[in-house]
């Protein structure tokens, strides 16, 4: 009897760890390199017999179902015709990211107006679609999974007035800073895009001040008043896009103390960097004999990004000629004609499964254009990188690396192919770097919880509990005077002042009677 008994307990504590199947929504674009992130873990909560729901254009809806057969999806749009925005994703980037006026926060700023309008049509698209609205209403979901930037996920779930879990990387814009109401000190935290890292100069402070004003003013001015108007021409007047951010329940960020420079975090603030680079898998057979026949050199891993397959010939020839070079062998994810220089040593691949290449021990170094996953990847797996930020967040992303002593930041407008070369040969000869990659990835390694664990507790949580208003910060909720203490602040200086005044006068007045009192006395004695 006691055995049946321990053993109903048992099963009766497995089953109460685990909250029942769930619906869940996921609201985002399932273009850009964001997707991937929000997808890894949306894989996981089907995996664990939740159902997962993701909206998307109907023009995708079979190469998403492809990629991703455990996910279910909601369809808006004309299936015959796909949403600009897939044609802008493959183009445009390219261009902008090679062209030497995209550099720098002017272009940052180029880059993501052209993002966001582009984005808005797809959100448009999602938001006046009243059938699949009313649908989405009917069908009950417990939270709503999204990514914060620029994406209509947190307006559908206000709309439908749901719990909310955001995933985010950094907005330059400060949407998640005004959302969660984080104190943001501009002293030692560098703002998104500045490419600067906790140490700064005089300059470099008064840099990230301007940087700071600048974006947080174009995010209210720019980008959340036209998502509040798209939210007005759609679901209605009560909406508005801090409104919706500021419900957010749960916020899982791609940064961790490996990563990012410690900061101020809210309690709903988790870190679940490295969540994509857990899932290794094995190499193809002939990628496997590629590896192998390095023998005791090794293997270079190149690789620009999804969305940069393509890249200018002279600069594809420059880095092929380095690449010749070395006596690694090279596996380049690389779409274009092939460069005349490419040497033998080198193989391009319009695909490469790039974790799993990070995580086998033959890879000695990541030539990277610094994008997060990339990063991410190669700090999980301790390998050294050389950098060559594009745009948006690569700058800071390679920022970090160089601090923490794994990575050479290189610029790939004006760098040579002898740079390109010694760069590579001294982050695989000089072995502090190494060092410093293992350290990395050990550190990373060492928790209680692995980042994706972490994501899917959270959210679970969120679920079980019907959402987490506990965890919000009051700050969010405080007018400017009250934030700052201003009318505290008033109160006491003006207290302090009646005392110093009253003081003051008592003290004149006592002198005034103590003098007319000696001067009586004096007269006395005379
Ligand atoms: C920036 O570069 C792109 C691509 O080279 C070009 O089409 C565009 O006209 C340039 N814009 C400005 C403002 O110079
Ligand atoms: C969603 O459905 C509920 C009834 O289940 C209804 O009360 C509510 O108004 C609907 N919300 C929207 C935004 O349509």
């Amino acid at each position: 009897m006691p055995t049946g008994l321990h053993l109903f307990l048992a099963v009766a504590t497995i089953l109460s760890q685990h909250v029942q199947a769930a619906d869940i929504l996921v609201a985002t674009v399932t273009y850009t390199s964001t997707w991937m992130d929000v997808a890894k873990i949306a894989e996981v909560l089907a995996s664990r017999g939740h159902v997962v729901t993701v909206v998307a254009p109907a023009s995708q809806k079979s190469d998403l179902m492809w990629k991703w057969p455990t996910l279910q999806y909601e369809t808006f749009g004309d299936p015959e015709k796909p949403p600009p925005f897939k044609e802008f994703v493959k183009t445009v980037p390219e261009q902008m990211a090679f062209s030497s006026n995209s550099t720098g926060t002017l272009g940052l700023l180029k880059l993501l107006n052209i993002f966001r309008s582009a984005l808005l049509d797809l959100n448009e698209e999602i938001l006046s679609d009243k059938q699949l609205l009313t649908k989405l209403n009917n069908s009950h979901y417990d939270v709503v999974l999204t990514y914060a930037g620029l994406s209509c996920g947190p307006l559908v779930a206000q709309y439908l007035d749901l719990p909310l879990v955001c995933t985010m990387r950094s907005m330059p814009t400060g949407q998640d800073v005004r959302a969660t109401g984080v104190p943001n000190p501009l002293a030692y935290v560098p703002t998104a895009s500045s490419g600067l890292s906790d140490r700064m100069t005089f300059l470099q402070r008064v840099k990230n001040v301007l940087v700071y004003f600048a974006f947080s003013t174009i995010g209210q001015l720019i980008v959340d008043k036209s998502y509040d108007d798209l939210a007005k021409r759609t679901i209605g007047d009560d909406f508005t896009i801090s409104a919706a951010l500021a419900r957010t329940d749960v916020w899982l960020y791609q940064s961790d103390l490996m990563f990012d420079f410690p900061k101020p975090m809210m309690p709903n603030m988790v870190s679940i960097a490295g969540h994509v680079a857990e899932d290794v898998k094995p190499l193809s057979e002939e990628m496997e004999k590629f590896v192998q026949s390095s023998g005791d050199d090794g293997v270079v891993l190149v690789t620009f990004g999804s969305m940069v397959a393509a890249m200018p010939a002279v600069i594809a020839d420059m880095l092929a000629a380095a690449f010749a070079r070395l006596p690694q062998k090279v596996v380049w994810r690389y779409a274009g004609t092939p460069p005349p220089s490419l040497g033998s040593n080198t193989k391009t691949m319009e695909w490469v499964p790039q974790n799993d290449l990070l995580a086998h021990p033959k890879t000695k170094a990541f030539v990277s254009h610094c994008g997060y996953n990339g990063v991410a990847e190669a700090m999980y797996h301790g390998v050294p990188l050389v950098g060559m930020p594009l745009v948006t967040d690569a700058h800071d992303n390679i920022a970090r690396m160089v601090a923490r002593g794994m990575a050479v930041s290189l610029d790939i407008h004006s760098v040579t192919s002898e740079e390109v070369y010694q760069a590579i040969t001294s982050v695989i000869s000089d072995p502090r770097y190494k060092e410093k990659a293992d350290q990395v990835s050990t550190h990373l390694r060492d928790q209680p919880q692995s980042p994706m664990e972490r994501a899917v507790w959270w959210i679970e949580h969120v679920i079980k509990h019907g959402g987490l208003p506990h965890l919000r910060s009051r700050a969010i909720e405080l007018p400017f005077h009250q934030y700052y203490l201003l009318d505290v602040i008033a109160l006491l200086v003006a207290v302090i002042s009646a005392i110093l005044l009253s003081c003051w006068k008592c003290c004149s007045f006592a002198y005034g009677m103590c003098k007319r009192g000696n001067t009586n006395t004096k007269k006395k004695t005379n």
